[in-house]
């Protein structure tokens, strides 16, 4: 039976990996400004007012071993872990390096199965543990030349679900977070593939890079995502998924579970590479 979250800890310690940015720096915000202790941690190691910066590449085992030793050694104990590290990648699925596409998928999936691997001691010791994964909408549906994002959200997905079976009796909740697009740096980060002269796949792939960065600039800012994680990690039962995004997105999140995939396909053709 899975345990309710006791409340009542003075000051919890949460560790939040992508906090140099975005999400990830408004979820540590938000979550040090209700009073936690938060380490904020991303490859440059910087982090907002009133976070503790670490720098830690979630694609370094040694790394996040030495990470994890800091946090505990520091501040003795951890909550939550907020695993929001990850990058955009777009390409073609037939020319798109596969270096490129296993680099997604380490930071993404590989990364966040690292840390969480490295903090649940920590987080099994205490009296609740959170795991929060920030997934996306392209953990539920599939994005046109984003298939290895894709691939890493899906894969996080299906990887969390079958994590809270075995650590929920343990006294670990997890939570899948899924924002839409979100205006962040993520946009700029986005590591584009390219593809050879003359592929057939170019003018496509150019038309739906640029309405998904047209939606990510118009998209609401990080903020909206960020008080969702802040209410998973405060919630007596956090919840094992949460969406954020547009009404639109959530509709789409509906019609995906609702329709037949070659019908939600027309509407996602109409929305991702024809507008
Ligand atoms: N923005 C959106 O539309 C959107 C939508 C759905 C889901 N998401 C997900 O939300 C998460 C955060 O994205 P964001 O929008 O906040 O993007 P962002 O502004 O680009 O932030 C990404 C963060 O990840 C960190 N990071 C990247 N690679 C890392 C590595 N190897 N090790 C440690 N930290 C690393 C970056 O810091 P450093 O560069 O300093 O390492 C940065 O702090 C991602 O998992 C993304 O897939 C975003």
């Amino acid at each position: 039976m899975p345990r309710r979250r006791p409340a009542g800890i003075l000051r919890p310690v949460v560790l939040v990996t992508g906090a140099s940015s975005g999400i990830g720096a408004a979820s540590a915000t938000a979550l040090a400004q209700l009073g936690h202790t938060v380490i904020g941690a991303s490859r440059r190691g910087t982090a907002p007012l009133g976070v503790h910066g670490l720098a830690m590449d979630v694609t370094d085992d040694d790394a996040v071993a030495a990470g994890l030793e800091r946090v505990l050694g520091e501040h003795g104990r951890l909550d939550a872990l907020v695993a929001g590290a990850g990058y955009g990648l777009s390409g073609p699925v037939e020319t798109t390096p596969l270096d490129a596409a296993r680099a997604q998928l380490e930071t993404n999936f590989w990364g966040t199965v690292r840390v969480t691997r490295a903090a649940l001691p920590a987080l099994r010791a205490g009296p609740h543990g959170l795991v929060v994964v920030l997934s996306s909408l392209a953990g539920i549906f599939g994005i046109p030349f984003q298939a290895y994002y894709t691939a890493s959200k899906f894969a996080l997905e299906g990887w969390a679900e079958a994590l809270a079976y075995e650590v929920e009796p343990l006294g670990v909740h997890v939570t899948l977070v899924e924002p839409g697009n979100i205006r962040t740096g993520f946009t700029d980060a986005r590591r584009d593939a390219g593809e050879d002269a003359g592929s057939p796949y170019t003018a496509a792939h150019r038309g739906a890079v640029g309405i998904m960065v047209r939606d990510e600039r118009e998209a609401a800012g990080p903020d909206v995502v960020a008080r969702v994680i802040a209410r998973a990690v405060t919630a007596g039962r956090p919840p094992r998924r949460a969406t954020a995004g547009s009404l639109d997105e959530r509709y789409a999140v509906l019609m995906r579970r609702l329709l037949p995939a070659r019908a939600f396909e027309r509407l996602g053709r109409r929305a991702m590479l024809e507008r």
